[in-house]
């Protein structure tokens, strides 16, 4: 895939602030003082009303007593799948740039090393973590989980970057098994698995939490000839997103929001 220089403004959504009404706040509203940021807020957002952007953290788990609540407030510590390269890497950067916390994982234990070593000399000894996931491994997203906790305690903004079209670009008909399980089990199973544990992760945590889903070609129900398998998981990632937002209002799960993010828009 085409390596960009993405400025995608994910930081800025997780900003705290009392949203009590369930109309979309406006743009200025979400990035303050950061006009750069405010296209990418729309993008950002749930398509559908789900708390909208509750600012405020309600302790998730039901229990007994009043909820804790706790804001959000920066530096925010950020995960972003599929980080070593590509999107996830700019994104990365960007929130590092913004003196975030942040911890990138990808399959390669040798790209993680090598791009956390880079990113620990730009930006310093205790900010990046880096750790092996592979986002269609149950076990992979579960001990990542647990290797943010030990690294961060918790987790405001988790993206689901790591994303794959087998860089194949052929008709269905022509297009091996391998390459259609890759993309299929990447795009669809890795971020169902992402999606649970990031979930789990966050309902439990006092400030919640923000997970960003990203879409690609396909993602808008237009065709994609000679990638269809990947525009075909594309179109699932905004389904994926609009069932968990229901799932989570369901719930009144209100401290923790389901976004879809489109990647192709919004570059530096
Ligand atoms: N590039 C575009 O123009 C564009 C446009 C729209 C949407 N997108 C979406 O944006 C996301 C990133 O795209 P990109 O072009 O930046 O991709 P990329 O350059 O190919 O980078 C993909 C990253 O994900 C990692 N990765 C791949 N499979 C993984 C897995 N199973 N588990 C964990 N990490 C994995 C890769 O590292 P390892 O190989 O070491 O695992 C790499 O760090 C994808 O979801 C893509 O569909 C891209």
């Amino acid at each position: 895939m085409a390596t960009v220089t993405a400025s995608l403004p994910l930081r800025a959504a997780a900003r705290a602030g009392p949203a009590p009404s369930r109309a979309p706040p406006s743009d200025a509203a979400f990035f303050p003082g950061r006009p750069w940021q405010r296209g990418l807020a729309a993008r950002g957002r749930p398509r559908e009303p789900a708390g909208w952007f509750r600012a405020e953290a309600l302790s998730g788990g039901g229990g007994g007593g009043p909820p804790r609540r706790e804001p959000m407030a920066p530096p925010y510590n950020v995960l972003i799948t599929g980080s070593t390269k590509g999107i996830g890497y700019a994104l990365a950067r960007k929130f590092l740039k913004a003196g975030d916390n942040v911890v990138i994982c990808s399959r390669s234990a040798e790209r993680v090393e090598s791009v956390r070593n880079d990113l620990k000399k730009e930006f310093g000894e205790q900010h990046v973590w880096g750790t092996v996931c592979d986002v269609r491994e149950g076990k992979d997203v579960k001990a990542l989980v647990d290797f943010a906790r030990d690294k961060l305690e918790y987790i405001d903004i988790w993206i689901n970057n790591a994303g794959s079209n087998a860089y194949s670009y052929k008709p269905l008909v022509e297009t091996s098994d391998e390459a259609l399980i890759e993309v299929i089990t990447t795009n669809t199973l890795g971020l169902m698995l992402c999606c649970r544990e990031a979930i789990n992760m966050m309902w439990n945590q006092p400030r919640g939490g923000h997970i960003f889903n990203i879409d690609g070609a396909g993602s808008d129900g237009r065709p994609t000839p000679r990638f269809a398998a990947y525009g075909a998981t594309k179109r699932s990632v905004v389904h994926l997103t609009k069932s968990l937002q229901a799932e989570l209002q369901m719930n009144e799960v209100n401290n923790v929001v389901v976004h879809n993010l489109s990647a192709w828009h919004g570059y530096d």
